[in-house]
């Protein structure tokens, strides 16, 4: 198993990735909408200005990725609308998980307590699932514990990123996260023994990430000896 993580624009470091080289696509983009500038609530048209990050994004995971992989994109209910047709230029979009978040989460016009997983494959694709598996995914997110701090404002669950890597992948397969974070994929490739290729842009969450992953690698030597 090998873990490979860089403190790096995805854009710039995929372009080393060989063609055909990566079995799944794990990631979370930023969301971007409902940012705010100079204390003014960014809106849908802002999002205008990454169509081009994501032509060229997607491009290159058109380029690294083997017929027939799957790929997970975490979004919210107002990035989808933008993201979805870009993302079926270059691959064939199958469903959008609903992932319950099993926690109440601030919001004035109800209360959020989901958030959206776009399913797609690159081209035709054979389920490596059961078929009794649902769309709606329970699975309960990360919370501000009083002594524990989350790493990451946006740190998703290993438990979810170990569903979706079990469900679309095999043992020993390569996994791709373009937007690691605190590592939180990179992690759950070390638990279920997949290679792991992620990309962090800021320095800050690359640090705790690779500590984590780390960390995670340590732990899973210790348990096999
Ligand atoms: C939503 S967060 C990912 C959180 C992660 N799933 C976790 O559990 O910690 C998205 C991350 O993408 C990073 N990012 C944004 N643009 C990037 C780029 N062009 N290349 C690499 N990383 C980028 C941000 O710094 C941010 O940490």
């Amino acid at each position: 198993m090998t873990c490979q993580l860089y403190n790096e624009d995805c854009l710039e470091g995929m372009k080393r990735l060989a063609d055909n080289s990566v079995d799944l696509i794990v990631t979370d983009p930023p969301f971007a909408v409902g940012l705010t500038s100079n204390g003014i609530r960014g809106t849908y048209e802002d999002l205008n200005l990454l169509r081009p990050f994501w032509e060229l994004c997607l491009t290159e995971w058109r380029r690294v990725l083997k017929d027939g992989a799957q790929i997970y994109v975490n979004t919210d209910w107002r990035t989808y609308p933008f993201l979805y047709p870009i993302l079926q230029k270059f691959f064939v979009p199958r469903n959008l998980i609903v992932w319950d978040l099993m926690w109440l989460k601030a919001g004035n016009f109800y209360r959020y307590t989901h958030e959206l997983i776009i399913f797609a494959s690159n081209g035709a694709m054979t389920r490596t699932f059961s078929p009794s598996e649902t769309d709606i995914w329970r699975i309960r997110c990360v919370i501000n514990r009083q002594q524990q701090k989350r790493r990451h404002p946006a740190e998703k669950p290993v438990e979810l990123c170990e569903k979706m890597i079990c469900n679309s992948s095999r043992e020993g397969d390569t996994v791709l996260d373009c937007f690691a974070g605190s590592g939180t994929t990179g992690v759950a490739c070390v638990n279920t023994n997949r290679n792991f290729v992620g990309f962090e842009i800021d320095e800050r969450f690359f640090t705790v990430a690779q500590k984590r992953i780390d960390e995670a690698i340590a732990q899973r030597e210790q348990s096999l000896f």
